[in-house]
């Protein structure tokens, strides 16, 4: 139910009420809320943390607004459905808990909150290359107005970084203290460059400002609500042997990743915000055990029980060549360890494309 909460967003509790009456919600209306057990502005903040998901209707970001519905958050849902769906929010929309901003995150964001998780960015590659401007801008000037607004109402505020920082990398595994090996100019760049752009933007006003700043650097992650259409590698091979197509391999699918659960992701991303202030990252969050794209595809063939062969296809530019987290720093400091392996894993994502297909 709509209330006008959000149109109050920008107050203050003192001046919530003023503004109802400037929107026009008469003194009746205004008892039938409370009735209904509407709270305040004010009210509610008093009583739940409230909690701003950029990108919270993306396939991360819904399965985190709704865990942190879960454990009595209130939650304000950022995106402009670039690449999120209202289907991943859907079932979320009736809870008085729940609010749903269309907005774009590159737009000052007036709001009142206690924490931000900044996931708001394309993250497959088709979708973050088909206008690498607007990507450039999501993840620079999102940034700068998720951090303004932490520094504005005093909040935490997590960035969703990646692994792509690391670019090529030199070193293997990636611990958090190496700065990767990133081409500024490929195709790929609008991406990992406006990431690494987004890490800075968050030290600087952590060091300028004293914003309290979280930086998680996300590895391959998988799960339900992943896009069917959009190039991502596990979405895609399971699509396909749900289909009963070949299987693209791009290269000779040696390339290696390290696949994360969605579930284990939420659990480490959610450990992080409430770490203790000093706790800064930046931290790895990712399963790390590699396989080849090759092992892969067969992994995908036997969870959904079809007989799709494997095909060859050219390796796109800049595709790097192997990827597994150290997550040695998120052990010792967030006590987390991922606990759903990759057959347990792909069995439930299969499920999930199977109902979303009905096949
Ligand atoms: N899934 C992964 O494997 C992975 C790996 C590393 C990092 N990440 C990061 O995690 C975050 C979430 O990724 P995801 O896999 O859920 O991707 P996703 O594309 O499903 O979700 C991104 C969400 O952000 C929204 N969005 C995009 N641009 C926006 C803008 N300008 N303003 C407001 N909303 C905008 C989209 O509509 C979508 O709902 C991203 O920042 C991504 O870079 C993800």
């Amino acid at each position: 139910m709509n209330t006008g909460r959000s149109a109050i967003d920008s107050c203050d509790g003192r001046t919530a009420w003023a503004s109802f009456a400037a929107l026009g919600i008469d003194a009746d209306q205004e008892r039938k809320q409370e009735e209904m057990g509407e709270e305040t502005t004010l009210e509610a903040r008093e009583r739940h943390r409230r909690v701003l998901v950029t990108g919270g209707a993306g396939f991360i970001g819904s399965h985190l607004c709704e865990r942190l519905l879960a454990r009595g958050d209130e939650v304000v849902c950022l995106d402009n459905y670039f690449t999120g769906r209202r289907a991943n929010i859907a079932h979320l929309l009736t809870n008085p808990a729940f609010e749903m901003l269309r907005q774009d995150v590159t737009a000052p964001i007036s709001l009142e909150v206690d924490e931000i998780y900044n996931l708001a960015c394309p993250a497959s590659p088709l979708h973050y290359q088909f206008d690498p401007v607007a990507t450039v801008r999501t993840n620079v000037q999102g940034a700068i107005n998720v951090l303004e607004l932490a520094n504005r109402s005093r909040a935490k505020v997590l960035q969703a970084s990646t692994s792509e920082v690391y670019g090529h990398p030199r070193v293997h595994p990636q611990p958090e203290d190496y700065w990767g090996y990133v081409n500024p100019i490929g195709p790929r760049a609008c991406y990992d460059e406006g990431k690494r752009c987004a890490e800075t933007l968050f030290f600087d006003y952590h060091r300028q400002h004293g914003v309290r700043i979280k930086v998680a650097r996300i590895f391959n992650t998988y799960g339900p609500r992943l896009r069917s259409d959009d190039g991502r590698v596990v979405s895609n091979f399971i699509v396909q042997a749900l289909e009963g197509r070949p299987i693209t391999l791009f290269g000779d699918g040696s390339q290696t990743r390290s696949f994360c659960y969605v579930d284990d992701m939420i659990d480490g991303l959610m450990r992080l915000m409430d770490s203790p202030d000093e706790m800064t990252g930046p931290v790895n969050l990712g399963r790390p055990y590699e396989f080849t794209m090759l092992e892969l595809a067969k992994l995908v063939i036997e969870a959904s029980g079809t007989r799709s062969e494997i095909s060859f296809e050219e390796l796109p530019e800049d595709d790097p060549a192997q990827r597994r987290p150290d997550i040695k720093l998120a052990r010792e400091r967030l006590g987390w360890e991922p606990t759903i392996d990759l057959p347990q894993g792909l069995r439930k994502t299969v499920a999930y494309f199977r109902r979303l297909l009905e096949i």
